[in-house]
């Protein structure tokens, strides 16, 4: 159910035995959910991106483990839900919280049986909406009044649990009374800026424009945008960015035009065992969904393309991360393992 006050409904929820989604191939057309009662049903959704967004995959992936472990018999059973748990993992390689998401779950598995573990993913999905309100309230810090914001993709409360990542940041901005503007990327080849965080935006009544990916570059030329606030996938070691494909080419149009670029994402999005952005899988996706738009066919029959989900932006243009443990500025390696170290020390407390 929506709390009250609350414009948008939980992307992730745990219904009596099963996993009701958002299905956020269906927005904005319709509010729809979806309901994943198995382990095959929730990796449909993953792979199909009816649940997107590096911290909602990270819960998704811990109920998922659960599902499987509450499944199981108990003899033989570790077995198949490690299998299950390979199998979540592999459907979506670049969103780090993924993996994390589920090998949480597999602790708390191994440690005290199927009931830890859904006790684990709902500690997860709590924990994320609280971290994205305190990252939201550090980056509001950072966004002057009236400020005109680019984002890009869909790092909102649909990527996340709840409240959002970027714009978690827009959004306590917008709460703070900075009344934010937002120019929303519409994020090629999927549209996840014109379908999600347009409709998002819309919820929450802040201001907001669409544009095309293209424009990015005219518009800081012009003088229109005052910083850009992005998501991200991974955060390597050195500060290395994975996040959806063209987030790279606005770091390096905010870097020349010397407009601020934040990374804002959660401390469980630092990957601790990748040394920097080379080490990053970058998921490929059907070139399908280059060839067509919603469906329909663009290009040639037959025509190839190259369909990559995601880049990664080097950490010298990152101006800095916003996290829920506060805002981190280069150098980064240093910074980056102090926050990695009290993240894990905070969720061993939990
Ligand atoms: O392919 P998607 O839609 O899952 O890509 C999502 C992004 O790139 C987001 O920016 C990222 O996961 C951060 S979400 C808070």
């Amino acid at each position: 159910m929506t709390p009250a006050g609350e414009p948008l409904p939980p992307t992730i929820e745990w219904r009596r035995g099963r996993l009701r989604l958002i299905d956020q191939r269906e927005l904005p057309e319709r509010l729809t959910f979806v309901v994943c009662s198995t382990v095959e049903d929730l990796c449909e959704a993953i792979s199909t991106l009816a649940v997107r967004g590096a911290p909602a995959l990270g819960a998704a992936g811990a109920y998922g483990v659960a599902m499987a472990a509450l499944g199981a018999p108990a003899v033989r059973g570790a077995a198949r839900v490690r299998a299950a748990a390979r199998r979540i993992v592999a459907t979506r390689p670049t969103a780090v919280n993924l993996a994390w998401g589920v090998e949480r779950a597999l602790a708390a598995l191994a440690a005290g049986g199927a009931s830890a573990a859904l006790e684990e993913a709902h500690r997860i999905a709590a924990h994320d909406v609280a971290a994205n309100r305190a990252l939201g309230a550090h980056g509001a810090a950072l966004v002057p009044d009236r400020a005109r914001v680019l984002t890009h993709c869909n790092a909102g409360s649909l990527a996340a649990v709840g409240y959002g990542t970027a714009l978690g940041v827009i959004r306590a901005a917008a709460e703070a009374g900075k009344a934010p503007r937002v120019w929303v990327d519409e994020t090629r080849p999927l549209l996840q800026g014109a379908r999600i965080t347009a409709w998002e935006l819309d919820r929450l009544g802040i201001e907001a424009t669409l544009i095309p990916d293209v424009a990015a570059g005219s518009l800081m030329a012009a003088g229109e945008v005052d910083l850009v606030v992005v998501g991200a996938d991974r955060i390597a070691v050195n500060g290395d960015v994975a996040n959806k494909i063209g987030t790279y080419a606005l770091a390096v149009l905010a870097r020349h035009h010397g407009i601020p670029f934040y990374v804002a994402a959660p401390v469980s999005t630092i990957d601790v065992s990748t040394r920097d952005g080379g080490a990053i899988a970058i998921e490929e996706r059907d070139g399908a969904e280059v060839t067509s738009l919603r469906g329909v066919r663009i290009a040639p029959r037959g025509f190839r393309a190259f369909n990559p989900a995601f880049d990664v932006t080097p950490a010298r243009f990152v101006t800095a991360l916003v996290t829920e443990a506060g805002v981190v500025r280069p150098p980064y390696r240093r910074a980056i393992a102090r926050l990695a170290g009290s993240a894990v020390r905070r969720v061993a407390e939990s």
